[in-house]
C-alpha cells in the first residue's frame, strides 16, 4: 500500500540545527522507516539561498522516503497542510540585548508563525518549538492559534533529558539503555530540574543507587542545566547535532509511543498537575501512545524536588507575564 507523505515543516532550515536535522527527517528517523515525507523549509529572505543549497544536497542523497522539498519565506505557504512543524528558527540573544528585547524579538517570529499554523496547517498538526526561549516561544505560538488544540504545542526539553541520562550513566557505570523514568521539570533554561528520584537504573531506584545528595545538588543538576552554555564555550557555537537528535527523539516518541515501563520529558501546556499553573508550557514526565501524550500522575515529590520545580516554574510564570505585558499573548 502506498502511504500518503507526511508534511513536515522546518523553520530556520538554513541554520546549524536545520542542517543536522533535515537529512535525518528525510531518511526516516523522525517518523519511521516506512513513512514518506514532504519537507517544507521556512526561512527568512536572507536564509533562502542557503536553504536552496541544503535542498540540493537532500536531492543528492536520493532518499527513497523524500517525496518533495519546498522552500519559502512565507509562513502561510510554509505551514500549508503541515502535519508536523519544527520551529527551530529564532532570534538569538546578541550583545547588549536585555531579556525583554529577546522575548519581544521572538514574539515577532512566533506570533505570526502561530497564526499561520492556525490558518493553514492540517487538522492533526503537531508542533515542537526548539528555538529559544523554547517554552515561552511555544506559549506565544499557541496563544496565536486558538483553533488548534493547545496540547499540540510543545517545547523541547528532550536534549536536557538525554543529557541527564548520559551524565547518570557516566556516574554509575550503567548503560544508557538501562536508565528509565528520568524527568526534566520546568523550563529549558538553567533553572530546569533533572529529577532522578523516580528514575531507575536496571530496575533499581537511581537516587538510592547513587546515594550522594552532594553530587546530585552540586554536580549533576548544574552540569545538566548548564550544559548548553558549556557546549557554546567549547565549540564556539550552540549545540546543533545533539539538539537536532533530541528534536528527532521528541517527535518520534510523541508519534510512535514510549516503551512499556518508561516515560520521557516534554515541555507541554500544564493542566495544573504537580502544582504547575495551568497553561504554562513546562516540562513534565509523560507517556505517549497513538500520537497523544499524558502526564505521569501520582509521583511523590520530596522537598528537594519541590523547591527546584517551583523555582523553574516561577521563572516560566515571569516569562509569561513579560510576554503578556508586551501584548504577545
Ligand atoms: P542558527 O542561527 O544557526 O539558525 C537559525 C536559523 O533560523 C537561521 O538560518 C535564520 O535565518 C533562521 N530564522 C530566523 N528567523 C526566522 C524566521 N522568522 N523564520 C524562519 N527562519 C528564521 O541557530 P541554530 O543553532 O540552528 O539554533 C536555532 C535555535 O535553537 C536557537 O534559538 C537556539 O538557541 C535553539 N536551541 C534550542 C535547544 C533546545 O534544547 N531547546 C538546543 C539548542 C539550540
Ligand atoms: C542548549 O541547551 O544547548 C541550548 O538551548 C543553548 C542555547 O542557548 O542555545
Amino acid at each position: 500500500m502506498t502511504r500518503t507523505p507526511v508534511n513536515v515543516t522546518v523553520t530556520g532550515a538554513a541554520g546549524q540545527i536545520g542542517y543536522a536535522l533535515l537529512f535525518r527527517i528525510a531518511s526516516g528517523h523522525l517518523l519511521g522507516a516506512d513513512v514518506p515525507v514532504k519537507l517544507r523549509l521556512l526561512e527568512i529572505p536572507q536564509g533562502l539561498k542557503a536553504a536552496e543549497g541544503t535542498a540540493m544536497e537532500l536531492d543528492d542523497c536520493a532518499f527513497p522516503l523524500l517525496k518533495g522539498i519546498d522552500i519559502t519565506d512565507d509562513p502561510n505557504v510554509g505551514f500549508a497542510g503541515a502535519n508536523v512543524a519544527l520551529l527551530v528558527g529564532a532570534r538569538p540573544r546578541t550583545k547588549g540585548m536585555e531579556r525583554g528585547d529577546l522575548l519581544s524579538a521572538n514574539g515577532g517570529i512566533f506570533k505570526p508563525q502561530g497564526k499561520a499554523i492556525n490558518d493553514n496547517a492540517a487538522d492533526d498538526i503537531k508542533v515542537l518549538v526548539v528555538g529559544n526561549p523554547a517554552n515561552t516561544n511555544a506559549l506565544i505560538a499557541q496563544a496565536a492559534a486558538p483553533d488548534v488544540p493547545a496540547e499540540r504545542f510543545t517545547a523541547m526539553t528532550r536534549l536536557d533529558h538525554n543529557r541527564a541520562i548520559s551524565q547518570l550513566a557516566a556516574k554509575t557505570g550503567a548503560a544508557v539503555s538501562d536508565i528509565k523514568r528520568l524527568t526534566i521539570w520546568g523550563n529549558h533554561s538553567a533553572t530546569q530540574y533533572p529529577d532522578i528520584f523516580h528514575a531507575e537504573i536496571a530496575g533499581k531506584n537511581a537516587a538510592e543507587t547513587v546515594n550522594d545528595e552532594a553530587w546530585l545538588a552540586d554536580t549533576f543538576i548544574p552540569t545538566v542545566a548548564k550544559r548548553g552554555a558549556a557546549i557554546i564555550e567549547a565549540r564556539g557555537a550552540s549545540s546543533a547535532a545533539s539538539a537536532a537528535n533530541a528534536a528527532i527523539d521528541h517527535v518520534h516518541t510523541w508519534v510512535n509511543g514510549t516503551a512499556e515501563g518508561d516515560w520521557t520529558s516534554m515541555g507541554i501546556p500544564s493542566d495544573g498537575s504537580y502544582g504547575v499553573p495551568e497553561g504554562l508550557i513546562s516540562s513534565f514526565p509523560v507517556t505517549t501512545k497513538d500520537g497523544r501524550y499524558e502526564i505521569v500522575q501520582g509521583l511523590d515529590i520530596n522537598e528537594f524536588s519541590r523547591a527546584r520545580i517551583d523555582a523553574s516554574v516561577k521563572e516560566l510564570a515571569e516569562e509569561r507575564d513579560a510576554v503578556r505585558g508586551l501584548g504577545l499573548i
